[in-house]
């Protein structure tokens, strides 16, 4: 089973920059591309938050009109800056974002790899959290199935990074909780977590905790106390997880044209 993980699209309207420089729908297009050019073609795509910038409908609207032209099913996962209702409203055939009353939880049964996703939106707020409603979710979903493969989605990534000011908004409450509860379960193969624009990884609760470099602009790698956060346009990318029954293997890619490949010879 292969798995391509792409996060923090930040959809606003075409034209309409983020900070007067970065135009997210420009960078979609090419990230669509890259995922339908992939051989072996990816089973499914995850997209782990921040589809929209600021979680308006037509926001929604032209995310979903991009996505039309991918060519592999898609999961999504609200960030800080969705609108869960606006989301549902703008994905009412995507029925797992329906079901899951206040939050957008679900778990994706019909694959090899089980995948249970988690809501760490706090409305109208930069950091995440995992309230105990969420956590017995999650423990009640593992306790199904203990012997079974699975992956745990979520945006914020509930680990400290060292990029102090994301680190201020990251996941503020429920992380040592959900450590405890993944530790219980040595079935979950890794959490893939959003929100950091960057790959970072850590070892969480006897599995790996990730994040996921976004699809248009990165975060500055700058640990420590800074004045301010900053974003840097490197190349974007995505990642590329492959499961061959045993172990779930990572790939990180860029997304773009470069020269090559070239064989050896
Ligand atoms: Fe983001
Ligand atoms: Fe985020």
């Amino acid at each position: 089973m292969l798995i391509a993980q792409i996060t923090d699209l930040h959809m606003r309207t075409p034209g309409d920059k983020a900070y007067g420089i970065i135009d997210p729908a420009a960078f979609l297009a090419p990230a669509v591309r890259a995922l339908n050019a992939l051989t072996p073609r990816p089973d499914c795509v995850l997209i782990t938050g921040d589809l929209t910038d600021l979680g308006r409908p037509h926001e929604y609207a032209v995310l979903r009109e991009h996505l039309q032209a991918l060519e592999i099913p898609y999961f999504l996962l609200p960030g800080n800056h969705d609108d869960r209702a606006q989301l549902r409203a703008a994905f009412p055939d995507h029925a797992y974002l329906q079901d899951g009353g206040d939050f957008i939880q679900y778990a994706i049964e019909n694959y090899p790899l089980r995948m249970l996703s988690l809501d760490t939106v706090v409305p109208m707020k930069s950091h995440g959290e995992l309230c105990q409603d969420r956590l017995d979710w999650l423990a009640a979903r593992l306790a199904e199935q203990p012997d079974r493969p699975t992956l745990v989605l979520m945006h914020h990534p509930p680990f400290l990074t060292g990029i102090e000011h994301m680190d201020a908004i990251g996941l503020l409450a429920g992380a040592p909780e959900l450590e405890r509860i993944i530790a219980r379960f040595p079935n979950v193969e890794r959490v893939l977590c959003g929100h950091l624009h960057r790959t970072i990884f850590q070892r969480f609760g006897g599995t790996i905790a990730s994040t996921c470099p976004g699809t248009a602009h990165q975060l500055a790698l700058e640990l420590g106390p800074r004045p301010t956060l900053q974003y840097i346009m490197e190349p974007p990318g995505y990642q590329l997880h492959w499961w061959q029954g045993k172990n779930l293997v990572t790939h990180h890619a860029v997304i773009g044209d470069y020269p090559g490949p070239y064989p050896f010879a």
